[in-house]
């Protein structure tokens, strides 16, 4: 099957578990409102596709998968709604509609981005079935270095810290690692490491969803710079007017894509026995470079 259609597939059916189990979750107070405007009806739902395929590849059941998938799904709305915020990349827009802070405010915008941070925390330390609470407590320890200072949340102030600087090709790539790589490598390993596999292909499976992360943010890089609001469902050619060091500012479109190309080539041969064993891999890892075609 395409791997498209299997994306979709995939959204319509996380859409509707998330939908109502933030529903039993949430209230109706303006808090819990500004929560579910970001997370509920939108986004690709492309991290947690990943959980959906190496769920797969190591038989957890889709049960277990949709509660990473929506946790998740929670900490990436988060830090969306706090990526938007005026002191940080002060967007308006996000997911084809004005971004949490312009809609609600930016006090309660703050506090909807925390309040789904912790929210992805309860999720994963109260509704696994059948799993080992050690294993349980090494997964959450596991998201807790995947979003903190040495993740997605150092990544983000490295972001703006570089801003309108000079910068190697090597820090670019460190930073994008951490504020991108990390909650991708935290959805594709999670199942591996709930599945308690062996060491090596734990290994594997971080490095997949890393390599795919780092991949996916260059590309959402040059989609900036080269797609319209109605494409990106965001404003446009922010990167260039912000002065954010990006591998596209250093590098230019061709040979951004270029390294992407090695990355996933490298990646690929380095681990030719997984990729022969489950193709969709493969058509997964260069699903974004085809993008950009
Ligand atoms: C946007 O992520 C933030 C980046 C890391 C580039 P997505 O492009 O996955 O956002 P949604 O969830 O589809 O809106
Ligand atoms: C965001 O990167 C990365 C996050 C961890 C949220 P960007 O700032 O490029 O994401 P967009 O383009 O606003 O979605
Ligand atoms: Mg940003
Ligand atoms: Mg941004
Ligand atoms: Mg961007």
């Amino acid at each position: 099957m395409e791997i498209n259609t299997l994306i979709n597939q995939h959204k319509l059916k996380f859409d509707e578990f998330y939908k109502k189990f933030l529903n039993k979750q949430l209230n109706n107070s303006l808090l819990a409102k500004a929560m579910r405007y970001s997370s509920i009806n939108g986004g690709k739902r492309i991290r947690s596709f990943l959980v959906s395929q190496s769920s797969k590849m190591v038989n957890l059941s889709s049960e277990n998968a949709m509660i990473i998938c929506a946790s998740i799904e929670s900490i990436h709305a988060y830090s969306l709604i706090h990526d938007d915020l005026p002191s940080m990349d002060d967007d308006d827009f996000r997911r084809g509609k004005a971004s949490n802070h312009k809609k609600f405010g930016e006090a309660t915008a703050i506090l909807a981005g925390d309040a789904l941070h912790d929210l992805a925390f309860q999720l994963i330390s109260e509704n696994l079935k059948n799993i080992d609470p050690k294993r349980n407590l090494k997964l959450i320890n596991y998201l807790t270095n995947c979003t903190g200072h040495n993740g997605l949340a150092g990544g983000q102030s490295l972001d703006l810290l570089y801003e309108n600087k000079k910068l190697s090709k090597n820090k670019i790539i460190e930073m994008y690692n951490k504020k991108t790589g990390k909650l991708f490598e935290f959805s594709f390993a999670a199942p591996f490491i709930m599945m308690n596999e062996n060491i090596n292909r734990i290994k594997f499976s971080k490095n997949y969803g890393s390599v795919f992360g780092t991949i996916f943010q260059i590309t959402d890089d040059i989609l900036d710079e080269i797609n319209s609001f109605k494409e990106i469902g965001k404003t446009p050619g922010k990167d260039k007017s912000q002065g954010k060091r990006t591998l596209l500012s250093v590098l230019g479109k061709i040979k951004a894509i270029n390294y992407c190309e090695k990355l996933a080539e490298d990646f690929e041969r380095k681990y030719k026995k997984e990729f022969s064993r489950y193709p969709d891999l493969k058509k997964l890892l260069y699903y974004n470079i085809e993008k950009l075609k």
